[in-house]
């Protein structure tokens, strides 16, 4: 009989995974048992209705909380009791529910705050790794591969929803991570501006691992190629898209038997 290999066998180190990961908060179980596991390339989604445990997973993750049990492998490495500092230096970036632009100041200032703050210089007060000039060209380097070029000296309060929200992820990616979270990346955009933001993360580099957490089911179909449904904190069905969207039980639960 032919043995079956695990996955890791057949596509190398997860970039993340998540065993048994849970978080109470007093009484209420908000992550049960969660397992899953992120391999280069990956596009899945976290799907679930409002008050599953989504972000809360994502804290867990990024270590802005701490887990109650279980654990966090980033990149192979236990990362359970870590600050999110660390972790995200291992090359992990993420984006928020809500935005974290600063709305008045240009496009390119936004980008070379982002860049400024990747820049190890804590460590070598006497000599910064990157020069101004090096800073400048990493922040245009960004822009133009993201095609916002053209938008560079727009204050940002003056881009669309749309666009600050795809900038969002753009600065997200200046410490060129592996693995990039987002948080609803499509929250309070039109119909057309999510269409847009699903062909901006459709042309995101194949090799970087992508976790999603969306409401809009359009979008998960059309970005990603895996789904984990959360109910109640825990993963009530994982698999590829066509299997989500065919799942009775799925129906019933998110779709409210639709
Ligand atoms: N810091 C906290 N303290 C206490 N309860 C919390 C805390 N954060 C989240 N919760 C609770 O945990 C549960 C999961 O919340 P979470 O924000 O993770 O859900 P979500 O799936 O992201 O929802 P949404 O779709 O609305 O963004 C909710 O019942 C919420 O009220
Ligand atoms: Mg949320």
């Amino acid at each position: 009989m032919p043995r079956l290999e695990p996955e890791s066998e057949r596509r190398g180190r997860a970039v993340l995974e998540l065993r048994a990961l849970s978080k109470s908060f007093g009484g209420l179980l908000a992550v049960s048992r969660v397992a899953l596991q992120i391999f280069p390339g990956d596009r899945k989604a976290i799907i679930g209705p409002n008050g599953a445990g989504k972000t809360t997973l994502f804290n867990l993750v990024t270590g802005l909380l701490r887990a109650s049990s279980g654990e966090v492998l980033l990149f192979g490495r236990d990362v359970t009791r870590w600050p999110p500092e660390k972790r995200t230096a291992l090359g992990m970036a993420r984006t928020f529910q809500v935005t974290s632009l600063f709305p008045g100041l240009s496009v390119f200032d936004n980008a070379l705050l982002a860049v400024q703050g990747k820049r190890p210089m804590k460590y070598v007060m006497w000599r910064p790794l990157l020069s101004y000039g090096e800073v400048c060209g990493k922040a245009r380097f960004l822009l133009a591969r993201a095609g916002f070029e053209d938008r560079r000296e727009v204050l940002v309060r003056n881009l669309s929803h749309g666009e600050q929200r795809q900038l969002e992820i753009v600065l997200a990616l200046a410490g060129d991570p592996r693995l990039l979270l987002l948080d609803e990346p499509t929250a309070g955009l039109s119909s057309g501006e999510s269409q847009e933001m699903a062909e901006f993360l459709r042309g995101l580099d194949r090799e970087l691992a992508v976790l999603l957490i969306e409401h809009d089911m359009d979008i998960v179909f059309d970005v990603a190629d895996h789904i984990s449904v959360l109910h109640f904190g825990e993963i009530l069905e994982a698999g590829p898209c066509d299997e989500i969207r065919k799942s009775e039980r799925v129906r019933a639960i998110y779709f409210g038997n639709a």
